[in-house]
């Protein structure tokens, strides 16, 4: 752990418990219209681009209950069709603007997405530290490989690293930025096969002594990585409840078979929420939205998907526009619909029947209004024996 004294107005270190009590984190709005292609919900959600949406966004989802909030991020869009519709683009820088969440708030997590390949580890490693000191010890990181072929375009890379070479690069990555936060102001000498640092990196160091790692993608690689590495999986909850146990299974044994305690690993599956004050209400919000959809913006963000990823070629299968009928809407992770004690059941059941101890909730409109109701489902959570205010652990993650 480290010396250093946090500054008070920072906010609260944030521990990590093991147990099995659920987890929520909130897919934070980056684009107008992040979670559905559709213009309709662009225009409908309060301005990305401004300051104060953020604010009053992140003191809601403090106040309700949330975990942590969870920034994705990349650097080029999904397609014409998807800046069209204002889904993805523009979109918010992750470590920027997470400063902006961290000081409106004060326990809840904030996880930024910074890419691998695309920064030196010496460049993330201070990132990070200084995202942990200015929130007081309750960042993580979402540490992704970059896998779209436009932003290798982008970025001016000549050469193509297949898809299980990306994680030995995500997981030498990680040594590194471990590596030069243990430095304490010593000089460290690492030396791998894609980076190596010699010298002393300036402080501060962050707060937590290991800052929790996200990883998003469960293929056969990323699951490996999972299990040696990261803290939290990160993958969509779909309607193959039977594949999500699997995944959740898979990756107990492999966390186990690591040397590492099944628990030190949780699961973050992702899943649409639409609140009513009654099921009807929920419904006919669901189905306006489904309705709105776009349909060419959808086939751009799945083909972005079916591109890059492995788990979304075998989750989603090849057919471009049956995916992208799901995709449009939540990523394809499932969207639940009803009253806050409707919606609490339905999560319940999803978590008895695959052993998931958290979700990611991906919000299809993000009026801070909206995101509110959000808190009419936790009672019964808590009621049901699954979830515990987070106050009352230590607003652990
Ligand atoms: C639910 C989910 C969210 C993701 N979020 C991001 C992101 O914000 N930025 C990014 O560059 N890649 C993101 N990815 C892509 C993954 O980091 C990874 O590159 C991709 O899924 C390929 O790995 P896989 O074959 O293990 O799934 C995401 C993937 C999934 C499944």
């Amino acid at each position: 752990m480290s010396t250093l004294t946090i500054p008070a107005g920072n906010g609260t270190l944030k521990p990590r418990r093991r147990d099995r009590q659920l987890r929520f984190g909130l897919m934070w709005p980056n684009s107008p219209s992040p979670n559905v292609t559709s213009r309709r919900q662009a225009d409908h959600n309060p301005d990305v681009l401004a300051v104060a949406s953020h604010v009053r966004l992140a003191q809601t989802a403090e106040r309700i209950g949330v975990d942590f909030v969870f920034f994705a991020d990349g650097y080029t869009h999904h397609g014409a069709d998807n800046a069209r519709v204002g889904h993805g683009e523009p979109c918010i820088s992750a470590p920027v603007w997470a400063p902006v969440v961290m000081a409106a708030t004060e326990h809840v997590g904030v996880v930024t997405t910074m890419h691998a390949r695309y920064h030196s580890p010496v460049v993330l490693a201070r990132l990070g530290a200084n995202l942990d000191v200015l929130s007081g010890g309750r960042w993580g990181w979402n540490i992704v490989p970059g896998a779209k072929g436009s932003e290798e375009a982008l970025f001016g890379f000549t050469d193509t690293v297949e898809h299980d070479e990306r994680y030995a690069v995500v997981e030498e990555t990680l040594d590194a930025v471990r590596a030069l936060w243990g430095a304490g102001g010593e000089p460290i000498d690492f030396e791998g096969r894609y980076t190596r640092h010699r010298g002393t990196p300036r402080g501060p160091y962050p707060v937590q002594a290991s800052p929790m790692i996200f990883n998003a993608g469960v293929s056969e690689a990323g699951k490996s990585f999972i299990a040696r590495k990261a803290d939290y999986a990160f993958f969509a909850v779909t309607d193959d409840l039977a594949r999500v146990k699997d995944t959740v299974a898979d990756l107990a044994a492999r966390t186990e078979a690591a040397g590492r305690d099944p628990l030190d690993v949780s699961g973050a599956g992702s899943i649409g929420i639409v609140i009513g004050s009654s099921s009807a209400e929920a419904q006919e919000k669901r189905a306006a939205i489904e309705e709105s959809v776009d349909m060419d913006a959808a086939r751009g963000w799945a083909r972005g998907f079916l591109g890059g990823s492995q788990t979304y070629q075998q989750t989603f299968g090849s057919d471009l526009d049956a995916a992208a009928r799901k995709i449009g809407i939540a990523a394809g992770s499932t969207v639940l619909a009803g009253t806050g004690a409707e919606v609490a059941e339905q999560l319940v059941e999803i978590h008895r029947a695959t052993e998931l101890r958290g979700f990611m909730i991906l919000t299809l409109d993000w009026n801070p209004d909206e995101v509110a109701l959000l808190g009419d489902v936790f009672p019964h959570l808590e009621r049901a024996g699954v979830w515990t205010p987070p106050a009352e652990r230590g607003w652990s993650w």
